[in-house]
């Protein structure tokens, strides 16, 4: 079996999110950023979640023309120990059938997707001892994916 690369955390300041390229693709993107300190986080595993999880959401945005689009990315603490980051969209959804599929290596429902995204999300989401979940109330009606990560603080800061 192949070794996995061990997780090498970074002091990583999350307000610095990656969504400058969305505004070309007419995203309105909502950041909804609780007071969260600098965290040693892996910074590569956690780029790659990031990256993949909004050019899904883009995606799933242009796949669904009738409406402004919008994303929300919020960053919270859900206590000392624990970061919550969610990724939303109001695209196409997810059918229910598929919210567990989606993860499968090589489940794609895009002509030109692969079907790799997902998957290399929850593995890394998993070596960094976190989890990444799927939720959608269906086709037509968006959907959230939620990365959870054990959150170390950076020792000295406030
Ligand atoms: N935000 C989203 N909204 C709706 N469906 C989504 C969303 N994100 C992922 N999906 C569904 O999950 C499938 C798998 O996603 P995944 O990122 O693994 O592969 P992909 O985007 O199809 O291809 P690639 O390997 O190029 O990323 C997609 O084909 C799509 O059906
Ligand atoms: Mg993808």
């Amino acid at each position: 079996m192949a070794r996995t690369r061990p997780t090498a955390r970074r002091r990583v300041e999350l307000r610095n999110g990656p969504a400058g390229a969305l505004q070309r693709h007419q995203v309105r993107v909502l950041k909804e950023f609780s007071e969260v300190p600098p965290l040693l986080l892996d910074k590569h595993r956690l780029l790659l979640i990031l990256v993949n999880l909004i050019s899904n959401a883009k995606q799933a945005l242009s796949a669904q023309d009738n409406h402004a689009h919008a994303l929300t990315l919020s960053v919270r603490l859900l206590d000392e120990c624990n970061l919550r980051i969610c990724v939303q969209d109001d695209g196409e959804g997810i059918a229910a059938e598929n919210l567990t599929r989606i993860f499968a290596h090589g489940f794609t429902t895009r002509k030109d997707g692969h079907g790799f995204g997902l998957h290399s999300c929850a593995l890394a989401a998993m070596e960094m001892e976190g989890s990444l979940t799927a939720h959608s109330e269906g086709p037509g009606h968006g959907a959230v994916f939620v990365l959870k990560l054990p959150a170390h603080a950076v020792s000295g800061s406030s």
